[in-house]
């Protein structure tokens, strides 16, 4: 096959039709089953978008209750998965704790081996109910803590926060960690939802295409770089006593050394957007708002001047992770929770897809462009 038939990475590459979201690079604009995002972040809960992207209609009333009742049921941590977190070392990345607790869960789900569209539907808003619980304990167990019980009387978000914490945050708080969990939901056929499609199109199980899909967002070229963000923030050095242009000018100084050593810096670029990604604006008003809330402006500093920098040398625009890095910072999470939380966020639009790859299913299995060795024997040795 000729050099040129080969599309490294995929680049540019349709794979297949999906009806969950449309991202259009042109007009910066991202929808989820027809409804802009920012839109959906203004007026809805994360449970009423779980609810559109997999039945492809916002709930009612009735459906919404009903919605929220089964989700509050799955909230609980179950003790056997309790168990096998409890068993691996508070080193191991959340990411490898998420990625085990939800296999573990499969194994002990009663539907382990029916993919029928009703049973994946109720092993998706079981992963989805469960998830906080996971999220939260693990952070709380690396700071010796015990887990919280979750609260009937809280929404999603702010149960998730109260399991976290353990106190109940005001409803800034929970508004702002509410918009992040919307944005986060869905994103067409990015690296890990096309994995969990790969997984799917074999006929394997949901949980198999989660526990994948969550192995594909570890990477900082994709979930990852929300953690890699705040290890910048680190590096440059977080001081809470400095106004916000010296933080700015610290940071533009950061970025100009790190350009000028060819680094990538993590939060900046995208393989879809190339003018600034959709999500940005919304995410970004809610990290002002958190800013403005715990009386940080060295934070906006540093976000300024980084991506000030950034604009200028190579006009490269910041991605969805960029502000939620700082947002979940200043939340009180640590920083190796942030992609647990985008995992607990994505596992809507995963298992959304599953269902869709599962209604039209064709196995993916594209071809590569041999440049080994020419064919030749076994010789004596
Ligand atoms: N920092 C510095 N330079 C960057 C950059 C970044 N974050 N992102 C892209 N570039 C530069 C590349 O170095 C390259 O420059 P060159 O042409 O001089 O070699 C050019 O922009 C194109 O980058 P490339 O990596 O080929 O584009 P891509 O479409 O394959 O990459 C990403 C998309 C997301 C992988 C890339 O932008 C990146 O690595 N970003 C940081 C990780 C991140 O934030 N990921 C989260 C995505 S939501």
């Amino acid at each position: 096959m000729a050099e040129q038939d080969v599309k490294k990475g995929l680049a540019g590459v349709v794979v297949d039709y999906t009806a969950v979201s449309k991202v259009n690079p042109e007009t910066n604009s991202l929808l989820y089953r027809g409804y802009p995002v920012h839109e959906l972040a203004a007026k809805c809960s994360f449970e009423e978008v779980a609810y559109l992207l997999w039945n492809g209609e916002l709930p009612d009333g009735a459906q919404l209750e009903a919605f929220s009742r089964r989700e509050k049921a799955g909230r609980v941590l179950d003790p056997g998965v309790k168990r096998v977190i409890d068993m691996l070392p508070e080193t191991a990345h959340p990411m490898d704790v998420c990625r085990t607790a939800v296999s573990v869960m499969g194994a002990l789900h009663p539907l382990a081996e029916d993919s029928s569209r009703e049973a994946n539907m109720a092993k998706a808003v079981d992963l989805f109910a469960a998830m906080p619980a996971v999220v939260a304990y693990d952070q709380r167990r690396r700071h010796g803590q015990d887990v919280v019980e979750p609260r009937d009387d809280l929404g999603y978000s702010a149960n998730f926060l109260w399991m976290a914490f353990g106190e109940e945050q005001v409803p800034e708080v929970v508004e702002a960690f509410n918009v992040s969990m919307i944005l986060y939901a869905e994103h067409s056929f990015n690296a890990s939802t096309f994995t969990a499609r790969v997984i799917t199109s074999t006929l394997s199980d949901l949980h198999s295409a989660v526990t994948g899909a969550i192995g594909a967002l570890k990477g900082p070229l994709h979930g990852g770089a929300n953690e890699a963000v705040m290890h910048t923030f680190d590096e440059i050095g977080i001081r809470q006593e400095e106004s916000l242009e010296e933080a700015a000018a610290r940071a533009k100084a950061w970025m100009e050394d790190a350009l000028a050593k060819k680094k990538k810096v993590m939060g900046f670029g995208h393989r879809v957007y190339k003018h600034g990604d959709s999500r940005v604006p919304t995410m970004k008003a809610a990290l002002d708002k958190m800013i403005a809330h715990y009386g940080r402006p060295e934070i906006h500093g540093l976000y300024n001047g980084l991506e000030q920098a950034m604009d200028e040398a190579k006009a490269i625009k910041p991605n969805m992770d960029y502000p939620t890095g700082p947002t979940y910072h200043l939340m009180g999470f640590d920083t190796p929770t942030f992609t647990p939380i985008f995992v607990a966020s994505r596992i809507t639009g995963w298992t959304a897809h599953i269902m869709e790859q599962l209604a039209a299913n064709s196995l993916i299995r594209p071809l590569s462009a041999y440049k080994g060795p020419e064919q030749r024997a076994v010789t004596a040795r």
